[in-house]
């Protein structure tokens, strides 16, 4: 795998034009579909469910990120595994038995990741970072795409890289929100693996070269160069 992994955002593609938007994607440098599922309870906002990602497994060419900020997520490991996800983060916030809940992802031969909401330190990981294999760190508040970078971001994901050093872990670090070409040469020198971008990847004009943009950050700034 080549780093930085770039896993742009379904959420702020066009809904009317879906094929199209995975298409592009599918042609792109990009590496994953971030696939975002909101519940209007853990997030205060709704995104979408079962058939539309089943739908956009049937097109993709590429591996589903799907991000799940719903509560009790463990209610639907299986459904999720039925559409066609193959990494399934589920948050900290929404799991009470977290490592029981990413032992029955991997049970369905998915990744299990684990997301972070900004205020969430990422020291509550220490006990469980073996176990994960994919720390989706939120750079801003989750439920919306095309929010502002929460700056705090670059000191946390650089902590979290030197926790998951010490460890031994093969964990990779994605950050959520707010990527742009500003931001993303930052977070890779701080020790990000995975760049998921929406707002950055949908709105622009060219969509190959924004991606193939990000892509090339890798030769640049990331350690994995
Ligand atoms: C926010 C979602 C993000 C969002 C990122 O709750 O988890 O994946 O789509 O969008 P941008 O890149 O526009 O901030
Ligand atoms: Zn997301």
């Amino acid at each position: 795998m080549n780093f930085p992994i770039i896993a742009p955002s379904v959420l702020s593609a066009d809904f009317a034009h879906l094929g199209r938007d995975i298409e592009m994607i599918n042609a792109s440098e990009a590496d994953w579909f971030h696939v975002d599922v909101m519940d209007g309870v853990f997030v205060p906002n709704i995104s979408f469910g079962f058939p539309v990602i089943k739908s956009l497994q049937k097109l993709a060419k590429k591996p589903l990120d799907v991000h799940l900020m719903i509560v009790q997520p463990e209610r639907y490991i299986k459904d999720f595994k039925a559409v066609g996800a193959d990494i399934l983060s589920v948050h900290y916030e929404a799991c009470t038995h977290l490592h029981r809940t990413l032992g029955a992802i991997k049970e369905e031969g998915m990744k299990a990741g684990v997301a972070i909401n900004p205020h969430t330190p990422v020291h509550l990981l220490k006990d469980i970072i073996k176990d994960i294999d994919l720390v989706c760190m939120m750079s801003v508040n989750p439920g919306f795409g095309g929010q502002k970078f929460i700056e705090q971001t670059y000191t946390k994901c650089a902590d979290l890289k030197a926790m998951i050093l010490a460890s031994g872990s093969n964990c990779l670090i994605e950050i959520d929100g707010g990527v742009n070409d500003v931001t993303a040469p930052k977070l890779l020198q701080a020790g990000a693996d995975v760049l998921v971008a929406g707002n950055y990847v949908f709105a622009s004009s060219t969509p190959l070269e924004t991606i193939s943009s990000l892509k090339k950050l890798g030769s640049d700034t990331s350690q994995h160069a």
